[in-house]
């Protein structure tokens, strides 16, 4: 699949088949993917935790939970814990000497010298706030992304999900108190169809992009929505016209209580 189509398919899958296991593989294949993603001043602060639902220790298990359409996490057969190592901003200079290195950063004669006088002095300064929710969170989102895609391509549905929980989780999982939790995510095989409804309701572009300054909405040709469309990044709108029949069968065969909502 061509990654406009990748993107534009992905959906959140909220019912997974509870019965069939997913390959560790294809989870390290997900980690793999975060690993490479783009990250603030090398530093790689995303991490996860893998929880395999049958496997894990009940009081972990049992520690996972969302408020929003929690009964996801029941489903699915394995939750990824995301979450942000904080302390990993603690050894920012090494990361960089790398980058250095690597010549991924910096040039000319000197450039390691002006890297130790003058740009580690600037992340020192600025060292308390970057463990502060900000930065850290855009690069993890990254990550976190990538594993997302990659789950896609590999035919594993994703709903990443919020907690106020954190703090239990980070407790129940042995995590030290540098980790910042994030969020967690479901895997497993979709027990919906791929379509999942149709693509997902977004605000219009117009709304939301702006040229060369606030308020003046960035230019929307019709041309390059054409073509995305005819990429299949851009697919029919949800809801597809059977999407109630199939909540409603879902509901019966994964035998759920409620509305789904909470
Ligand atoms: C950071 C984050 C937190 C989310 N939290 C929840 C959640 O708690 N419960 C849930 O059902 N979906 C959650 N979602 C899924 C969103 O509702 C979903 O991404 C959105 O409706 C768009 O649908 P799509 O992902 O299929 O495009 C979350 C998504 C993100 C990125």
């Amino acid at each position: 699949m061509e990654l406009r189509e990748v993107m534009g398919r992905r959906r959140s899958i909220r019912f997974l088949n509870p019965h069939k296991p997913v390959e560790p593989e294809k989870v390290q294949m997900m980690f793999e993917a975060s690993r490479i993603a783009s990250h603030w001043g090398n530093v790689q602060s995303l991490r996860g935790i893998a929880v395999f639902r049958d496997e894990a220790p009940k009081e972990v298990a049992e520690a996972l939970t969302s408020p929003i359409a929690g009964y996801q996490i029941h489903l699915a057969p394995v939750s990824i814990v995301w979450f942000l190592e904080t302390a990993a901003v603690d050894v920012q200079s090494d990361r960089l000497r790398e980058l250095c290195k690597a010549g991924a950063l910096g040039f000319g004669e000197g450039k390691e010298k002006a890297m130790e006088e003058q740009l580690f002095p600037i992340f020192e300064a600025i060292r308390d706030s970057t463990k502060a929710p900000g930065l850290g969170e855009v690069d993890c989102g990254q990550g976190i992304a990538q594993a997302t895609l990659m789950a896609f391509e590999l035919g594993l549905g994703t709903c990443c999900l919020g907690t106020p929980h954190g703090e239990e989780i980070r407790k129940n999982l042995g995590m030290p108190e540098s980790c910042r939790i994030l969020l967690i995510q479901t895997v497993g095989y979709p027990a919906e169809s791929p379509e999942a409804g149709g693509q997902r309701p977004r605000l219009p572009f117009e709304n939301l992009f702006h040229l060369n300054g606030y308020g003046n909405a960035y230019p929307r040709s019709q041309e390059v929505v054409d073509q995305l469309t005819r990429d299949e990044m851009f697919q029919t709108p949800a809801p597809l016209p059977w999407r109630e029949a199939e909540l409603e069968y879902l509901q019966r065969a994964l035998d759920l209580k409620g509305n789904g909502l909470l």
